[in-house]
């Protein structure tokens, strides 16, 4: 049984949320008084940091566990750039593949890798503390539980290749953060080539590394198809989410935005055979897609359809619009008049549907990563599902509805109907 959420338009208590200090501040959020839960608050932070409350609470059986996790969390804070660096290497020796295909010994990996015992020993180790390896009998290591899930799904993987951009940009994030205008010569920005057009000539990020498969003389096409089989791998887990929770056989036709290589299109068809699909994305990517499915038992009821939501008016004729991990790549004008667009394509009793990772309200621990990939990628924004929504209301639609999903990590779901 599914528990899906009505969103109402933003009443003031829950605007307040999303909006930045600053913003909250100019607003009068910050009365000046002190609430009794703000009030406990700094009360417990100054608790936090005395030092007899830390000797009492670490040799007490009953708060000790509270004090080690605290502590935990502050070393991670500061370890993330390392426990990344773990995995990529680990990856990009052929480590992790070695030893899922059977536990060897140090002297083996070291033999397997080329590099010394007494250097590849700090790596191993740290795979194992970090869950990615671990230790077997007679001195080997083999797959540890987390290790087995990245070399299991190819998106994972990809995802942990393409995050040295992301990382590589971050080496510089005080520059990302002063920059007004975008991020111009961001890697993260040239590996999307659509976000490029989005560029203001300020000059802003400028000093960055170029891209080195720009330098490599990849065109346009090549890039274009570097990211669309990146988001193809990476995208079956949200496929999952939507599949399960959103039933397709009410609909007779679905108009997928931003289609990218059709995986997602071409699933939902094999789950409801009387269902027409429209693939729209840039018509490099088009052709990709096309080229994907033309042999396929469904492609009768496919048709591609190229261009831009920004510049070219959309298909007519379906009753359910999809847009998959493709607002939060835009700036809100860009959404907003996204949306409109929608509510104008469809006909009475036709819905939105939009999947992509939300920012939780409270702040949820993903959302770091997201606030600065987006950033980092260009004009677009990770928004809660109450900003959407807001969007969706403003463009026209009567209604909104937040689905239950398992995995909210991958994706959340709203879905927008027009009456
Ligand atoms: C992040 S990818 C998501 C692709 C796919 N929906 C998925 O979840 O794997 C965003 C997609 O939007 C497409 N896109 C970006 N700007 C577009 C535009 N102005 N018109 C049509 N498609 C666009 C990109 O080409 C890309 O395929």
């Amino acid at each position: 049984m599914t528990l899906n959420v009505e969103l109402k338009p933003f009443a003031a208590v829950s605007d307040s949320m999303a909006l930045s200090p600053s913003q909250a501040h100019a607003n009068g959020a910050h009365s000046g008084k002190t609430s009794w839960r703000e009030h406990f608050r700094n009360r417990l932070n100054r608790w936090m940091v005395s030092p007899a409350l830390y000797q009492w609470s670490v040799s007490n059986v009953l708060t000790r566990w509270f004090t080690q996790k605290r502590t935990r969390e502050v070393f991670d804070l500061m370890a993330g750039f390392v426990h990344f660096q773990v995995l990529l290497n680990c990856l990009r020796l052929g480590v992790l593949a070695r030893v899922q295909q059977s536990p060897c010994t140090l002297n083996d990996l070291a033999l397997y890798t080329g590099l010394p015992e007494e250097r590849l020993d700090r790596l191993v180790w740290s795979a194992v503390s970090l869950k990615l390896m671990d230790q077997r009998s007679a001195g080997r290591y083999g797959i540890g539980p987390l290790g087995v899930l990245v070399v299991s799904y190819p998106g994972i993987e990809a995802m942990v290749e393409h995050n040295a951009l992301l990382y590589a940009d971050m080496g510089d994030t005080p520059k990302m953060l002063r920059s007004q205008a975008g991020v111009h010569h961001a890697l993260m920005h040239q590996y999307w080539p659509y976000t490029v057009g989005e560029d203001r000539d300020d000059g802003a990020f400028a000093g960055q590394p170029t891209l080195e498969h720009r330098n490599d003389g990849s065109s346009e096409s090549q890039q274009t198809e570097r990211y669309s089989q990146l988001m193809s791998v990476s995208q079956n887990f949200v496929i999952q989410e939507i599949i399960g929770a959103y039933d397709f056989s009410q609909h007779r036709c679905v108009l997928d935005i931003g289609c990218g290589l059709g995986r997602f299109a071409s699933t939902v068809a094999q789950h409801v055979d009387t269902l027409d699909l429209q693939l729209m994305d840039l018509p490099e990517v088009v052709k990709l897609t096309k080229s994907a499915h033309q042999h396929t038992p469904y492609c009768s009821r496919l048709s591609f359809i190229p261009g831009s939501f920004k510049t070219d008016p959309l298909p007519m004729g379906s009753d359910l619009v999809t847009l998959v991990r493709v607002a939060h790549d835009h700036n809100d004008a860009d959404v907003l008049h996204l949306f409109q667009k929608v509510h104008a394509a469809l006909p009475t009793k036709g819905s939105l549907l939009l999947a992509e990772p939300m920012a939780d309200p409270q702040g949820e621990r993903q959302d770091a990563y997201f606030h600065f990939y987006l950033m980092a990628m260009g004009e677009g924004r990770l928004r809660t599902p109450q900003k959407l929504s807001n969007m969706m209301l403003q463009a026209g639609f009567s209604r909104v509805e937040l689905l239950s999903n398992p995995m909210p990590t991958h994706a959340r779901i709203l879905v927008a109907h027009k009456t």
